[in-house]
C-alpha cells in the first residue's frame, strides 16, 4: 500500500482529487487481487484504473495547455512514457491472470508514478499554476 502523503499534493483541487482517487483505487486494485478475486472482477478493476489514469493525463494536459505551461511538452513526453507503462503493465497483469510477480511489477510502477512524476513533473505544473493563478486574479 502506498499511502497518500502531504507531499503529494499540487494545491489544485481538480489535480488533487484524481491523483487522490487513483491512489486509493490502485491500492485497492492491488490488495484485492492479491487474495483470490476472479480473473473476472480483477479485470473490471484494472479497466477503471486504466480509464481513470487516462482520463486524468488528458485533463491535465488540457489544463497545462490553458495556462501556457511553458513545460508543456516535456510533460506530455512523461505522460507518454507512463500510457506506455501502462499498456505494457497491463497486458502483464492480464495475460499471468494477474499473477504475483505482475501485481508486484504494478505496484511498482504506481511508486514510480507517484515518486517520480507527481511529486517532481505534477510539482513543477503546481508551482507555475499558483503563480499564474495569483497573478491572474491580482
Ligand atoms: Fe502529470
Ligand atoms: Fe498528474
Amino acid at each position: 500500500m502506498i499511502p497518500w502523503d502531504k507531499i503529494f499534493e499540487t494545491k489544485i483541487p481538480l489535480i488533487d482529487n484524481q491523483h487522490k482517487r487513483f491512489l486509493l483505487k490502485a491500492n485497492l486494485f492491488y490488495v484485492k487481487c492479491k487474495v483470490n478475486t476472479s480473473f473476472q472482477e480483477c479485470e473490471e478493476d484494472l479497466s477503471y484504473l486504466e480509464k481513470l489514469l487516462l482520463s486524468h493525463f488528458s485533463e491535465e494536459e488540457a489544463l497545462q495547455k490553458e495556462l501556457e505551461y511553458p513545460q508543456f511538452h516535456h510533460h506530455q513526453a512523461s505522460h507518454d512514457r507512463l500510457r506506455s507503462i501502462t499498456r505494457e503493465v497491463g497486458s502483464h497483469l492480464r495475460a499471468s491472470s494477474f499473477s504475483n510477480e505482475s501485481l508486484q511489477e504494478f505496484y511498482h510502477c504506481v511508486e514510480t508514478f507517484v515518486k517520480d512524476h507527481l511529486v517532481y513533473d505534477d510539482m513543477k505544473f503546481a508551482r507555475y499554476y499558483q503563480e499564474k493563478t495569483k497573478i491572474g486574479s491580482s
